[in-house]
């Protein structure tokens, strides 16, 4: 399959989407890409390909509308409320091609009960449990455990609704807000309470046609906010791509032991799953991977680090999978390079994002062979400014970690705004002398 798709729609508004609309948009098979709601960076004049649409994601009729007012060949939905809302069943039943899983499928990212007993039914190795519904079971079962102990809210908190709660009395604080404040709603209606797992975490993204899959390099996400792993939790500071002491041998054990049986489950169960499959694992101290959680989605920002190691025909790829016939030949991964990412994060940021503040220096750090993704920007006439937490996702790659990184951090120095944060430890945690093969 290498039909020329022309026209493809990318969905959604951060650093991720602005890497999958560049991807596809030097694909020979889609020349042209409209990102919507997009950001700031997706209407650059010196962009031609890219352009912006204004779209709710909320409004799927609408955002389906979009599609075929402007007769695109290939949406791409980014984040992953509009695949647990059923967009893609209602593309599909448009007659709309759509990479991304259709609602059952997104289960896997939008219920942990579902995926912990999914993951129980199919072997694949993932934390001991216990799921709860009122207070008391969860004061009993915390009790049982002890703490540490890992309280997550069953349904999708924007990224907030893990806890690892270091002493009981932090976990039955985390569940009481949970399951009898209803600080994320419905969401929290249903609680897993889960063993503390302790290792190296590691994001591994499959591209499924439903059956046959594509493995990509590990990615290392840094998602606290200071040096050191310090402070709170945020979407991901950067990433180091691959992370070098997940070699091949590790990598095809999660491949075996974790993707296989989930995409395999998961057709079994008359859910195929095609999209990206984003798995969270946990290396624990013995080597073992386990299943921390499914994402349906691409990480942010993984994907920015991803991109820049993916060659060839990334479009067509994505509409191989999304016709249930993948092609991994469309692509060309270049195990030979590394990538890294520096995110610049507002003033703030995570608790609170202070808007506003300009940005300059964006021509110098291209100047510095790296690319800056926009996230959290918006353009005020020829300048931009801040207009969320994840502001700009820094990328480079190299022949070598160490190129690739200084790349990033001379890119990254050179951009300025108000209160900009950025962590200056990103892969220095990793061991360099793994050899990559
Ligand atoms: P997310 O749901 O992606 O926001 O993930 C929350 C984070 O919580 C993960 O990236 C891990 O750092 C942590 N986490 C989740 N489950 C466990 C577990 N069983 N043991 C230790 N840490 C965990
Ligand atoms: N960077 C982690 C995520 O996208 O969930």
């Amino acid at each position: 399959m290498n039909a020329l798709l022309r026209r493809v729609l990318v969905l959604g508004s951060g650093g991720r989407e602005h890497a999958l609309a560049r991807a596809i948009a030097r694909s020979p098979s889609a020349p042209e890409v409209i990102v919507a709601p997009g950001n700031g960076g997706t209407e650059q004049p010196g962009e031609p390909r890219i352009r912006r649409a204004q779209v709710d994601l909320a409004k799927l009729e609408e955002v389906a509308d979009l599609a075929e007012r402007e007769q695109v060949g290939l949406v791409v939905v980014g984040p992953e409320a509009p695949l647990v809302q059923g967009l893609v069943d209602l593309l599909e039943r448009r007659g709309i091609a759509a990479f991304g899983p259709k609602r059952e499928a997104a289960r896997l990212e939008n219920s942990k009960a579902f995926l912990k007993d999914f993951a129980l039914r199919h072997h694949i190795p993932t934390a001991r449990h216990h799921t709860v519904t009122s207070l008391e079971q969860a004061k009993a079962e915390i009790e049982l455990r002890g703490a540490p102990i890992v309280v997550k809210a069953d349904g999708l908190c924007a990224g907030k609704g893990v806890v690892v709660a270091e002493s009981t009395e932090e976990a039955l604080d985390a569940a009481k807000a949970m399951l009898v404040d209803r600080v994320f709603g419905e969401a929290g209606s249903v609680v897993v309470l889960e063993e503390c797992l302790v290792g190296r975490e590691v994001s591994v993204h499959a591209i499924s046609d439903g059956e046959r899959f594509l493995v990509l390099p590990p990615a290392r996400d840094h998602k606290r906010i200071f040096d050191g792993d310090r402070g709170p939790n945020t979407g991901g500071m950067g990433v180091v791509c691959p992370a070098s002491d997940v070699g091949p041998e590790l990598l095809a054990r999660i491949e075996r032991e974790i993707i296989g049986p989930t995409l395999r489950g998961m057709k079994a169960e008359g859910h195929p799953f095609k999209g990206v499959l984003f798995a969270g694992i946990m290396i624990t101290s013995d080597g073992t991977p386990m299943l921390l959680e499914h994402n349906v989605r691409f990480g942010d920002p993984e994907c920015e680090a991803l991109m820049e190691l993916v060659e060839g025909d990334f479009a067509a790829l994505l509409a191989s999978a999304a016709a249930g016939e993948l092609e991994p030949s469309h692509v060309k991964i270049r195990h030979d390079r590394h990538s890294v990412v520096v995110v610049l994060a507002a003033k703030g940021y995570p608790a609170s994002t202070v808007m506003g503040a300009v940005i300059s220096g964006l021509d110098a750090a291209a100047k510095a062979e790296a690319v800056v993704h926009h996230a959290g920007t918006r353009r005020r006439g020829e300048a931009y400014e801040v207009a969320g937490g994840r502001v700009l996702a820094v990328t480079a790659s190299g022949r070598t970690f160490d190129l690739a990184r200084d790349r990033a951090y001379r890119a990254a120095d050179a951009i300025r705004f108000e209160g900009k944060q950025l962590r200056r430890d990103i892969g220095q945690t990793v061991p360099r002398e793994t050899v990559l093969r």
